[in-house]
């Protein structure tokens, strides 16, 4: 007689629910800020605490996990073939200050519960399956962002990377050491694919009531530093006519930033970081630092606002800008959107094409290996922020589809 329908499929692998949001509570412990919010910069006590923690689920699940010299780490679960290259998944579990509880630490523990979801259904892939935490995808402390899949992709020079230091004077080799995830040995596998979950960091998911966002590429950037030099003086002896002051100066370019932002669209222009020097109430500011961060979705877009930016700056007596990093935009392979697409459609998920306005670590990746990114509405369009949010369902539904998109890859 034949066997009933049901015990001749394959069993179908399903997230947890519960232990994935579970493990975004555990993860949000981790430089928590009582407001709901999460500051784990790269490298610091917090971002090794919630490493310890990620390699201590990797290691009960049976994952070997190997650190490289950048202190990127990758979790890998056996595949039936241990010949193939792995596929991989993952993202950052490092934030901005004051930041959210998904921005990143999301995908990294999606690909988690994928490896479970796989473990308990008794599902053995082809191909191995490595799960990344990369480093320093943030850059908010150590510049620029992203350099641990820089590294790994080879498009930032292993040295250089080291040698670059926070505003206290830490490089990043000493914050490596300081916390012992300084690995000895590059991981040089060349992944067969790399899809990253994340969330959506903008409005247009959340707008429309669509659940997935199919990741078609992430728009150029470019970062700049500029210096405004004035004269440090008395506040109260120095004349307002007899003022050179850096700050007032400072507060005439950032306008004139945002006004170069605003007609480029859909470019964006930012100031995100002013250093005031002294910083003393009673002293006329002798310097400002600005950086700036600019993106868009084209090359061209992106020479037109430098050029308008570099003339505002030159307008403006005794300051000077630097350009410290540039990355051109990167389109994502299309079988993997593709993948991602059929995955989405699977789960019953309504989902649409997307480009992505963040920086992402998956732009490195795909100079390396077919690429492409899941995306999950993100509440009031907000992340960088304590309240950025997505709700226990819209996770597990990212993560079942990065599951699905995981084996449809494993498939080819
Ligand atoms: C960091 O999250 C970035 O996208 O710049
Ligand atoms: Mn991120
Ligand atoms: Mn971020
Ligand atoms: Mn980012």
């Amino acid at each position: 007689m034949d066997q009933p329908l049901a015990s001749r499929t394959a069993p179908t692998p399903r997230i947890d629910a519960v232990q994935l949001n579970a493990d975004i509570e555990a993860t949000a412990r981790f430089g928590g800020t009582g407001n709901g919010g999460v500051s784990r910069l790269t490298l610091t006590p917090e971002d090794k605490a919630v490493r310890d923690w990620f390699v201590a689920r990797c290691i009960e699940l049976g994952c070997r996990v190997d650190v490289d010299p950048i202190g990127n780490l990758f979790a890998s679960y056996p595949g039936r073939n241990a010949a193939l290259p792995v596929i991989m998944t993952g993202s950052h579990l490092d934030t901005q200050p004051g930041g959210g509880r998904y921005d990143g630490v999301l995908g990294v523990l999606a690909g988690l519960a994928a490896l479970r979801a796989l473990k308990s259904s008794g599902i053995v892939t082809e191909h191995p399956l490595t799960v990344v935490n990369w480093t320093n995808e943030e850059g908010s402390r150590f510049s620029p962002a992203m350099f641990g899949s820089g590294v790994h992709a080879g498009a930032i020079a292993l040295d250089e990377a080291l040698a670059v230091r926070d505003r206290a004077g830490i490089s990043v080799g000493e914050a490596l050491d300081a916390i012992g995830y300084r690995g000895s040995q590059a991981y040089r596998q060349t992944p067969a694919a790399y899809v990253e979950l994340h969330i959506e960091q903008g409005p247009v998911l959340e707008a429309e009531g669509t659940a997935i966002g199919t990741v078609t590429g992430v728009q150029g950037l470019r970062w700049f530093d500029v210096v405004i030099e004035g004269t440090e003086s008395h506040a109260g002896s120095t004349p307002m006519a007899n003022r050179r002051d850096a700050l007032t100066a400072a507060a005439r370019l950032i306008l004139a930033v945002e006004a170069i932002g605003r007609a480029h669209a859909p470019g964006v222009l930012t100031v995100g970081h002013a250093g005031i020097s002294p910083n003393s109430r009673n002293v006329v500011p002798g310097r400002v630092n600005l950086q700036i961060d600019m993106r868009h979705p084209s090359q061209t877009g992106l020479d037109a606002m430098e050029t308008a930016l570099r003339q505002a700056v030159a307008g403006q007596a005794d300051s000077r800008i630097e350009r410290i990093w540039a990355k051109q935009p990167v389109a994502f392979d299309p079988a993997c959107i593709e993948a991602v697409r059929q995955a989405a459609v699977g789960c019953g998920l309504s989902c649409r094409d997307i480009a992505s306005g963040a920086g992402h670590d998956a732009a490195h990746l795909a100079a390396l290996a077919p690429t492409a990114m899941i995306f999950i509405p993100s509440r009031d369009g907000l992340s960088h922020n304590e309240r950025e949010y997505s709700s226990p369902r819209q996770c597990a539904d990212g993560a079942e589809v990065l599951l699905r998109t995981l084996l449809e890859l494993d498939r080819r």
